[in-house]
């Protein structure tokens, strides 16, 4: 046997602990967190078990944090009543999907509750935190201080409104809740005052050394831990990035009552951080299934031999630094832990032209999906991984649904397999045929088959599950293009023994493709199997030309993926659009327009000076607006809501050059900018101080 074979084959399997984002138990899944998350890692996790490694498969629910305590609050239901609802939901739908977390466990249980905070225990005792009493942002009327999702304001960075107490989404900048400009409690709306409160602190800035060699490098405390290469360019910018900006200590702790205690005296009202103990999360949820599967929970987590024992955390990108550098500081500070082998993280999903919005009710809800589609469970795990958001951001329409289910899954994929495995019955009764010589043409496609594994297995190791599924569907193409070139049905009718050895062909080229459909359609798998009658083609003889021996009884044939009609199309997206509407009494986003067509208007602060009724017209005012370059007249449609002596004096937004009109006989030479809300009731556009007449907007 050759060296390097012989070496590969003697090479201990690395085990794998592969993560997939606790998902907060506040709402039910979208595509987008599917697309993004749960179905590569659940496709990565499935390769690797096929391909002999020990891997546990890790995900539950987020069950603390403001996530949860403001969805109760606006639910007017308790925080354990939120998650036990959502926890519910989510993990019956990860069910159905076919997720095979080896566990989805739940932070609220006690097992998480213990394990992270022994594990803020031994960091405090350690010294590894720093406590610190400082002026923080207390909301007077609900008696809490606030921090991250509790207080919002303008961003010191961007300057765009909306930015919370922890992180700007605007321009992903780290923030704490003093940084924001003009900030405002989320629970009562008001300016908050300042008070003091005590809280441990992680000295990040501490950590910059180690943090850029093990990120850029992956070089930990002079060991090669993992190849930089393999991790993603986002994943390596957005870290570097804040490292860049330089690391400010973060607090561990909370002034809250839902959460895991502070376990140190003289912490009462305090709780972990949330982003403390969800990832431990991932440490707790592995300590339960190796309780309920008598396995010892440390061989997925304690320091090995570099190489040995991979963690991995697949995540979306709002969650890159949590996973890339907090947890690792933690992990590190701990002691006993290896840290993240690759955290492959993936960028956005949109949906029909638009960002996913609960708000707005913008989203395909996978609980809903699983249960008008049960059977086309594979038919989206398809077209999600062929559209997954690895690199950029990326889009789900259904009518891009149809057409790779369509013209993909079943006019390649099952076109193929249906042909082969009816030729083979109509011809052979369904057993498989001897071959005579290969001709050039099915070397060449055996050999093209050899091939795939090695590709698949390099595009998997390097996180390009995107690609690899391409490959699957590859070995599909190679079929369908073999049989429409061949002609087994035309050649039938003058050289039988020749369509022995095309179907032959033709069905090895089936069984491979089963095996690799077993990664990634795991149902579709499973039935083909049934149909070649051949259920346990293992990885290891992936790529073989001799996986159905000639006089193998083939199954019956079943069609595997129908049509998806325009009528699902069309009734998806109006759905989509009649909810989007319905949650808004307001008018959908108008077209678009560029900047030009913006800066074209000329709106600016006017003063009114007087204000009159119009003649035989109810709903006019003719108003003397000073707009600070001269004094104008103003016919506007507000005397339903406005008497003149109400609105003398007050400072409006008004469009300046919008061409004049005649209205009643008098010239308008401009418009006031009003609000109208869902009842028709109208509100001014005024400046939020007295700034004179005149100003421009900008
Ligand atoms: O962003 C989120 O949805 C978080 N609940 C992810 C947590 S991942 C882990 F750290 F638990
Ligand atoms: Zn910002």
């Amino acid at each position: 046997m050759p060296k390097l074979l012989l070496s590969l084959l003697s090479m201990k399997k690395a085990s794998y602990t592969v993560t997939a984002a606790l998902p907060y138990a506040n709402g039910p899944l979208h595509l987008g967190h599917v697309a993004g998350v749960y179905l590569p890692a659940d496709i990565f996790v499935r390769f690797l078990r096929m391909n002999e490694h020990d891997v546990v498969f890790i995900c539950g629910s987020d069950e603390h944090g403001a996530a949860i305590t403001l969805r109760a609050k606006k639910d007017g239901l308790t925080p354990k009543d939120i998650v036990d609802k959502y926890h519910g939901i989510i993990k019956g739908a990860f069910e159905k999907f076919d997720i095979s977390f080896d566990i989805f466990h739940r932070t609220s249980s006690e097992l998480h509750h213990e394990t992270s905070s022994d594990f803020f225990k031994k960091l405090h005792d350690q010294g590894k935190f720093i406590e610190e009493t400082s002026e923080q942002y207390y909301d007077e009327e609900y008696q809490q201080f606030l921090a991250d999702r509790y207080i919002t304001g303008d961003c010191p960075k961007c300057q765009s409104t909306g930015a919370y107490g922890d992180q700007c989404e605007k321009c992903g900048s780290d923030l704490s809740p003093t940084d924001l400009i003009n900030p405002k409690s989320t629970l009562s709306g008001k300016t908050p005052v300042l008070r003091s409160t005590s809280h441990w602190y992680l000295p990040m800035d501490q950590h910059e050394t180690w943090l850029k060699k093990w990120i850029q490098n992956g070089i930990l405390d002079g060991v090669q831990q993992h190849d930089p290469k393999l991790w993603r360019n986002q994943v390596i910018g957005q870290c570097m990035s804040w490292i860049n900006g330089g690391l400010r200590p973060r607090a561990m702790t909370r002034d809250l009552d839902w959460g895991v205690k502070v376990p140190l005296p003289n912490a009462d009202g305090k709780v972990l951080y949330v982003w403390l103990d969800a990832p431990i999360g991932y440490i707790s949820a592995t300590k339960q299934w190796a309780l309920d599967n008598g396995k010892d929970w440390r061989n997925y987590w304690t320091k090995a031999e570099a190489g040995d024992r991979k963690l991995v955390h697949f995540i979306g990108k709002d969650n890159i630094v949590f996973h890339a550098i907090i947890f690792p500081i933690l992990l590190k500070d701990h002691g006993d832990f290896i840290l993240p082998d690759n955290v492959p993280a993936y960028e956005f999903l949109n949906l029909e032209g638009d960002k996913f919005s609960t708000s707005r009710n913008w989203a395909v809800w996978l609980h809903e999906y699983l249960e008008a589609y049960p059977d086309k469970i594979d038919e989206l795990k398809y077209v999600l991984s062929a559209i997954a958001p690895e690199s950029k951001d990326s889009e789900f329409t259904w009518k891009e649904f149809q057409t790779r289910v369509n013209s993909e899954l079943a006019d390649i994929y099952g076109n193929f397999v249906n042909r082969t495995l009816v030729l083979t019955h109509k011809y052979y009764e369904g057993i498989v045929p001897s071959p005579l010589a290969f001709s050039a043409e099915d070397q060449a496609v055996f050999e093209a088959i050899e091939q795939a594994p090695r590709r698949i297995s390099e595009l998997m190791y390097a996180y390009k599950i995107r690609e690899a599924q391409t490959e699957m569907m590859q070995i599909a193409r190679i079929g369908n293009k073999y049989l429409a070139d061949q002609e087994p049905w035309k050649v039938n009718k003058t050289d039988p023994e020749r369509v022995q050895t095309i179907l032959y062909v033709a069905l090895q080229i089936t069984a491979n493709l089963q095996i690799a459909t077993q990664i990634f359609l795991p149902a579709t798998a499973q039935k083909l199997g049934k149909m070649l009658n051949a259920e346990n083609l293992s990885w290891s003889s992936f790529g073989s030309s001799t996986l159905l021996a000639a006089g193998h009884q083939i199954g019956e044939a079943h069609i595997l993926f129908t049509k998806i009609e325009d009528e699902l199309v069309q009734s998806e997206v109006e759905k989509l659009q009649a909810s989007n509407q319905l949650k808004s009494p307001y008018p959908a986003m108008k077209d678009l327009i560029n900047f030009d067509d913006f800066s074209k208007m000329d709106l600016r602060m006017g003063k009114i000076l007087s204000a009159e009724k119009v003649e035989k017209a109810d709903k006019l005012l003719k108003l003397q607006v000073h707009t600070g370059i001269d004094e104008r007249t103003i016919v506007s449609g507000i005397a339903a809501h406005y008497s003149p002596e109400e609105i003398i004096g007050k400072t409006v937004l008004v469009l300046l050059n919008l061409a004049p009109r005649k209205i009643r006989g008098i010239e308008s030479q401009g418009m006031i900018l009003m609000a109208e809300n869902a009842e028709g009731a109208l509100s001014f556009l005024a400046s939020e101080k007295d700034f004179g007449e005149g100003p421009t907007v900008a």
